[in-house]
């Protein structure tokens, strides 16, 4: 997401101590703390991870068998993708395809309506998954499911002009109408032919539109709950629409999870505020696109969007509207028919993603979260219920999906993380009988101040603050190695890290947060957070104990830098693979334990942040064959061994580079270039053909494949 729409537009100009002071400063306190740790947190770090043999089998970055076979690409700023040599990049599904066909398609100068964008693409193409129809068929035909994230209503609205009383008066109702419906999610199948071209298939069955209108059921601790009555549902157990769909996740029995991040902003409220109200950003009188100004509809169709107290009680206005987002949701993309539900468990924040730990017969499963703000957090939940293979998916029958992911998704443990100096970190329960370690409250239950999970569910980011929590430098995406459960998870930036400290976590010691609702405005450099001012970003892994759902142990894996910023450069990277602002990331599983960490950015030029890659390069991809774990605190990726990080494409002027995966076979890789300014090229579905002249900017998927059909990246 472009800063256009992010909540997160401070800047912090204060003087930083050069970065290298604060990180030797970390480092000494690590090897401290690592020399003295005894006997019994030896035996915990032996009981990380999987067992000796894969352990070995498990290559560092200089003995890696896996090698990255094309040249990594210099800079470009251009309104064209650059893929490598031998590679080709092919436009799909953009803005405005229809998913019916037939002659009513996209045009240049098409006057977009309600009707036309709630059966066509939606905008802003963000987190996507693929799902096979069978197994045999995998790699060349699918269901996509894809992400909706935000729109873009100077394109949107080219041919009049502009959006009608954007910043002030009502909206027309059916401006607003056709703008929720270019946001939400879409289910598209997909399939390429003998020449290696791909294409929607236009009035296939499962084709799918759900938007920031489509009825869905709320699930879990908040269904029922007096803290979502509204109106339109007085038991508290549906709402209307899923917004600014973020990043992904998918489950093992065959479902997508779209995740909601920065929906607040579309909500209004006036007068005092609720502490979750306040927390996430819910204020002012007026929303992000003014959709409660458009002349009400049905059952407050528009005034749904203002939180504002006006009847007597809930069930009379939409006060409790906004508590219906925040989730992950569950959607079968298998039946264009099925309900969708939000699955509350698993916190209420400004949701990136959702990505699965590693899938074991018998054991809990475990999805990894994180709160994209500055100073938010991380979080990860683990089902009650164990795994059984029985529930996996059966690709292309329509079955009750959802009756599995109630079992195991509305029913289990909400932690946050807490990154500790020594390398290890903690998983804090956000449960009724969880004790609260620190600040006034020290010694009281989380169900003391919260009364139910439902209300640590509303409440999530506060709950997570009495615990002790370690605030991250705004969490993107995660992925998880499925043969050794590592996880990664980018730090996009942070311009709210301050150099007041350096040398420890908050554990136990009370500081920043005084009231609900309040957060972290600003917070100091910490181990897992090191850079005051952190302009370029960083990426984190970490491998979990195999006994202690509560213990693991993390270290850096690389610092976003330029050769230009010596000072901040620790990862000791080039012009050939300079980045900033990580924010996709999807760990490629390949062979026998090995795969290549894909990384993609949001970090722009105009309206972008304020760094030297921003100067030299549009956003980009990269890749990398990540290795085992240092744990010496060093990053895994150095000036000893960077040349290993490739960068593999580059998008088009101003667009960011997010959304991930590749087909089984491995031979073609799916991205998605969001809010492009001027892309793609006209008549041509050549995504490397440079644009002239201009055009009407769409957001699209493209799929990168070998000439020669060979695996990509390797
Ligand atoms: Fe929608 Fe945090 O990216
Ligand atoms: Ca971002
Ligand atoms: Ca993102």
């Amino acid at each position: 997401m472009s800063q256009e729409v992010e909540n997160h537009d401070n800047h912090n100009d204060s003087g930083n101590r050069p970065f290298s002071s604060v990180m030797a400063r970390y480092m000494s306190r690590r090897r401290m703390l690592k020399g003295s740790l005894g006997l019994a947190a030896a035996t915990l770090f032996t009981d990380f991870g999987l067992g000796a043999a894969i352990r070995q089998a498990s290559a560092t970055p200089s003995n890696r068998r896996l090698v990255l076979g094309f040249e990594s690409l210099p800079g470009s700023m251009t309104d064209a993708i650059v893929v490598p040599e031998g590679y080709t990049a092919q436009v799909l599904v953009p803005w405005g395809t229809s998913l019916e066909g037939g002659s009513n398609g996209w045009q240049q100068d098409i006057h977009m309506t309600p009707a036309f964008q709630a059966r066509a693409m939606g905008m802003h193409h963000d987190g996507m998954y693929h799902f096979p129809l069978d197994t045999q068929h995998a790699s060349r035909d699918f269901l996509l499911a894809i992400n909706h994230e935000y729109i873009d209503q100077t394109s949107l609205w080219a041919p009049q002009g502009g959006p009608t009383n954007s910043d002030e008066g009502a909206r027309p109702a059916d401006e607003v109408r056709t703008e929720i419906n270019a946001h939400g999610v879409a289910v598209v199948r997909l399939r390429r032919d003998d020449d290696g071209h791909w294409a929607p298939v236009a009035g296939d069955a499962h084709n799918r539109r759900i938007t920031s209108a489509t009825p869905i059921e709320l699930s879990g601790p908040v269904r029922g709950t007096p803290w979502v009555v509204t109106h339109w549902s007085p038991d508290g157990t549906r709402v209307r629409g899923t917004n600014n769909n973020c990043a992904c996740g998918h489950t093992p029995w065959g479902t997508y999870l779209t995740c909601e991040e920065n929906w607040p902003e579309v909500f209004t409220r006036q007068g005092e505020l609720t502490p979750d109200q306040a927390r996430l950003g819910i204020n002012g009188e007026r929303g992000r696109y003014g959709w409660e100004s458009a002349r009400d509809g049905e059952q407050g169709e528009f005034s749904r969007f203002d939180n504002t107290p006006r009847g007597d009680d809930p069930t009379k206005d939409y006060r409790n509207e906004a508590r219906g987002f925040g989730y992950i949701v569950e959607i079968d993309p298998y039946d264009a028919g099925s309900a969708i539900y939000k699955r509350t468990a698993l916190g209420r924040f400004r949701h990136e993603g959702c990505w699965p730990g590693r899938v074991v017969e018998g054991m809990p499963l475990t999805f990894y979260t994180g709160h994209d703000s500055r100073n938010e957090y991380i979080y990860k939940f683990v089902t009650k219920k164990h795994w059984q293979q029985s529930d996996a998916n059966r690709p292309g029958e329509a079955y009750d999906r959802q009756a599995i992911g109630a079992r195991y998704l509305d029913e289990g443990t909400l932690y946050v993380a807490r990154f500790d100096a020594d390398g290890t970190g903690e998983w804090l329960p956000l449960s009724v009988d969880a004790i609260i370690p620190r600040g006034e409250h020290k010694g009281r239950r989380l169900g003391e101040l919260f009364e139910d999970q439902a209300g640590i569910i509303i409440n999530t980011c506060d709950a997570a603050d009495l615990m002790g929590a370690t605030p991250m430098d705004r969490p993107e995406w995660g992925t998880v190695d499925p043969h050794s459960g590592m996880v990664y998870m980018t730090l996009t930036n942070n311009s709210k890290r301050t150099d007041e400290k350096s040398d420890a976590s908050f554990t136990g010691e009370g500081e920043g947060v005084s009231a609900m609702g309040s957060g972290y405005a600003t917070a100091p450099v910490n181990a897992a957070n090191p850079r005051a001012d952190n302009t370029y970003g960083h990426i984190l892994r970490w491998q979990e104990s195999n006994d202690d759902p509560t213990r693991m142990r993390w270290e850096p894996f690389v610092f976003g830098g330029s050769a230009s910023d010596a000072d901040n450069n620790l990862s000791g990277l080039t012009d050939v693979n300079a980045f900033a602002s990580p924010d996709g990331l999807w760990f490629d599983d390949r062979d026998n334990g090995e795969g290549i960490l894909w990384i993609e950015t949001d970090n722009g030029l105009d309206k972008g942040r304020e760094n030297a890659v921003a100067e030299m390069t549009n956003d980009q991809v990269l890749a990398v064959v990540p290795g085992a774990m240092r744990d010496d605190g060093q990053p895994a990726i150095n000036a000893q061994n960077q040349a290993q990080l490739k960068r593999f494409a580059i998008g088009p002027n101003e667009a960011e580079v997010t959304g991930i995966f590749a087909t089984p076979d491995r031979t073609a890789l799916f991205i998605n270039i969001q809010h492009p300014v001027n892309w793609p090229a006209a008549n041509t579905e050549d995504a490397t053909q440079v644009t002239q002249g201009r055009v009407r900017p769409r957001s699209s998927t493209v799929v990168i494949q070998k000439r020669d059909g060979g695996q990509v990246g390797v």
